[in-house]
């Protein structure tokens, strides 16, 4: 099957990461909006215009099935775009409701952008299944900067998410929910920070198993580590088309900067 999967940047690589770890035999098309990264900063009308394009361009090219893998685009914009086309399309969600309910009436920290925690959807969600309100919302925008730019490890990064965990006491949480597709590749940093008990969770297994029930697909959980040597391999294993803002991707440097991000994500994937 043919599945596009589409992200305001690089943050929905660790979706379709996943996706290669759970359905290897499918086909993919990865579309990332690099010329108007961030998402999570700007304004609804924006992000649903920029969403219903790519979602049309990748049906264009052949998708059978759309993932917005972006919870900023799928908070938004979501509801419009399906209306709009008669495929499946999958949104991203902050995994609230498995951690509240992992959580042992200790605190839930939703790390998310701006977009995400002001919008509806997610209020929505929490007024749902926080019943006991043990969660925090915290916005984190510089993080998809810092991901875009391979920053993961820096001081820049750890300074920021230090200052912006200030004013909370990290030793009544147990669970972390990374509500944006970006946060995955800091994970280390979350780790270091809240220490070896708290559980760190993302939509992203998720959102693929859900896929696949919705569309038939068999799961195959291979467990095998995925790594990348060469930048072209990020092209056949599995076969992936890759676009930049609708810009066919092919160049060395651009699958070099793909072929580190997919290792990273592997790095980091059982943080
Ligand atoms: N990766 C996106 C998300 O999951 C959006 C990040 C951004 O562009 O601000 O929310």
């Amino acid at each position: 099957m043919k599945i596009g999967l589409m992200d305001s940047g690089m943050g929905g690589l660790s979706v379709l990461h996943e996706a290669f770890h759970l359905l290897p035999n499918e086909e993919y098309l990865f579309y990332a909006d690099v010329d108007h990264v961030p998402y999570g900063l700007k304004k609804p009308e924006e992000i649903i215009s920029y969403t219903t394009d790519i979602v049309e361009f990748l049906i264009s090219k052949g998708a059978e099935v759309v993932i917005i893998a972006c919870n900023t685009a799928t908070s938004v914009a979501i509801e419009k775009v399906r209306k709009l086309y008669d495929i499946p399309i999958i949104g991203m969600e902050p995994a609230v409701k498995p951690a509240v309910h992992n959580s042992h009436n200790k605190r839930v920290m939703v790390m998310a952008t701006p977009v995400t925690i002001r919008e509806n959807k997610l209020k929505t969600l929490i007024d749902k299944v926080d019943t006991e309100h043990l969660c925090d919302l915290l916005p984190m925008p510089r993080l998809v900067e810092f991901a875009e730019n391979e920053m993961y490890e820096s001081h820049e990064a750890y300074d920021y998410v230090i200052k912006e965990l200030k004013p909370y006491d990290l030793s009544v949480y147990s669970e972390l929910v990374l509500g944006c597709t970006h946060f995955n590749y800091f994970k280390p940093i979350y780790r270091n920070l809240f220490g070896d008990e708290i559980e760190i969770i993302d939509g992203n297994n998720g959102t693929i198993r859900h896929l696949a029930g919705k569309c038939g697909l068999t799961i195959e959980n291979t467990d095998k580590k995925l790594k990348y040597k060469e930048p072209t391999e990020v092209l056949t294993h599995p076969k992936v088309t890759y676009y930049a803002s609708g810009r066919l991707i092919t160049d060395e440097k651009m699958l070099t900067h793909i072929m580190r991000m997919h290792n990273r994500l592997e790095e980091v994937r059982h943080i």
